[in-house]
């Protein structure tokens, strides 16, 4: 399994040293929040661009954002390496995700608890990773919603029968009561948030996870 620690239940004031407590992971996932898709703001481009100097860890860049398209290419430039957009926000995925490749980073798409597994399927061959959110966007700290892991199974049999190597990414609620589920479901990716951050060994905790 590979980890992703979010550093939105980081202290941002001490971004830099957060990081190095973190390192062991396989990327850093920034949550980018508009206050208009999602109920609450978080960061931005400049702080993206501060962090792509402070760390040469894969930053993926979950974008919870309205009109993704207009600021794609902002964080392509402020060094994300992957870029995740939200179905929900578009109605052209195709175009997006064309668009990410474009700037130079790895395209992803992400659903929201409601929005069916299928949403997906047409742009698997094209997508370098898919976000399941395992809880409503905007907030960290939120219990899971466990049916959202049957859309996780449902995209892996997908990915698989095509013969794909489309990595599947879950996010929201994942701590040591859901770990061993979302493994099981078959994601790849783990994001974890508060459960990483309220460790005192953090590395240690995630190298635990990566064993998995
Ligand atoms: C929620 C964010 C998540 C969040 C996860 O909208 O996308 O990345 O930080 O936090 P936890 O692990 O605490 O649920
Ligand atoms: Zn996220």
């Amino acid at each position: 399994m590979l980890v992703a620690p979010s550093l939105l239940s980081c202290d941002f004031a001490d971004i830099k040293n957060e990081i190095k407590t973190v390192s062991s992971a396989d990327m850093i996932h920034l949550d980018v929040m508009d206050g208009h898709f999602v109920p609450n703001i978080s960061i931005g481009i400049p702080v993206v661009a501060s962090i792509r100097k402070a760390t040469d860890m894969v930053l993926d860049c979950h974008l919870m954002i309205s009109d993704p398209e207009k600021y794609i290419p902002q964080f392509a430039k402020a060094g994300a390496d992957i870029i995740t957009f939200h179905a929900e926000a578009t109605d052209d995925c195709d175009k997006l995700i064309d668009l990410i490749i474009e700037c130079g980073a790895k395209p992803s798409v992400s659903i929201k608890p409601n929005t069916p597994a299928e949403a997906v399927f047409p742009y698997l061959d094209k997508l370098y990773m898919v976000l399941v959110m395992t809880v409503e966007p905007g907030f960290g700290g939120q219990k899971m919603i466990d049916a959202c892991l049957d859309k996780v199974r449902a995209i892996k049999n997908e990915i698989k029968s095509r013969g794909l190597e489309t990595v599947i990414q879950a996010d929201g609620g994942i701590n040591d009561a859901t770990l061993l589920a979302t493994v099981e479901s078959g994601v790849d990716v783990a994001v974890l948030g508060s459960a990483v951050f309220a460790q005192s060994d953090r590395n240690a905790y995630i190298e635990k996870i990566q064993k998995m």
